[in-house]
């Protein structure tokens, strides 16, 4: 199976669905470590489920240079066939993105190129959308700007807060975060920079 290093920043529930996925019989993935770079629950769920992890916070570094050689040091250490960004809430610098470019998969709970950032949920209530949704795509040098692999629409309700609207993108990402890492760990992804295939069966 592809060996795959896991990303991420926050409850780690996105971590907690690849974990399930990769134990289902034949998936082509193996998760191989997780990084962070806080305190945060993916950790947690990481130690539960006996996987390697490491943390590379950006505090611990002189500046953020630095980090990004050690964060991309850390990857490598683990020999990663893809790099799975699930809620990693920091741009990768350059050094990371020379070692690893086009085996970044991201995912983003907007439908891209709307809503990029940190705020994607929050932004795209208060612009009154009525259909956002979950993104998976390559990992390029920009935020949020890499070739998409897949989308997925989530309607918004009338009454929706950004919490429960985040919660029924998180329920799309899970599954489509999972299908997208085991189609392209088995077929692999063909880019051209802007536009990303992953071939057919
Ligand atoms: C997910 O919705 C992910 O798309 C988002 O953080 C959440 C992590 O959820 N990532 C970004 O906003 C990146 N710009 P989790 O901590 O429950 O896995």
């Amino acid at each position: 199976p592809a060996r795959i290093v896991v990303l991420a920043s926050g409850t780690g529930s996105l971590l907690q669905a690849l974990i399930e996925a990769t134990r289902t019989d034949g998936y082509p993935a193996t998760i191989v470590a997780v990084g962070v770079d806080r305190d945060c629950g993916a950790t947690e769920h990481a130690a539960e489920a006996g996987v390697a992890h490491f943390t590379v916070a950006l505090r611990d570094h002189a500046d953020r240079s630095a980090w990004d050689v050690a964060l991309t040091e850390s990857v490598a250490a683990h020999r990663p066939d893809l790099v799975i960004s699930a809620g990693f809430m920091k741009i990768f610098g350059p050094a990371f993105m020379e070692r690893f470019a086009g085996r970044i998969i991201n995912t983003h709970p907007a439908l891209l190129p709307s809503f990029p950032g940190a705020h994607a949920v929050r932004d795209a209530l208060a612009y009154g959308v009525r259909v956002t949704g979950s993104t998976v795509h390559l990992v390029d040098s920009g935020v949020d700007t890499g070739p998409i692999l897949a989308q997925e629409p989530v309607e918004v309700r009338v009454d929706d807060d950004e919490a429960a609207l985040h919660e029924r993108i998180k329920i799309v990402e899970r599954r489509l975060l999972a299908e997208v890492v085991a189609a392209v760990a088995l077929r692999g992804v063909v880019s051209d920079g802007r536009k990303a295939v992953i071939p057919s069966e």
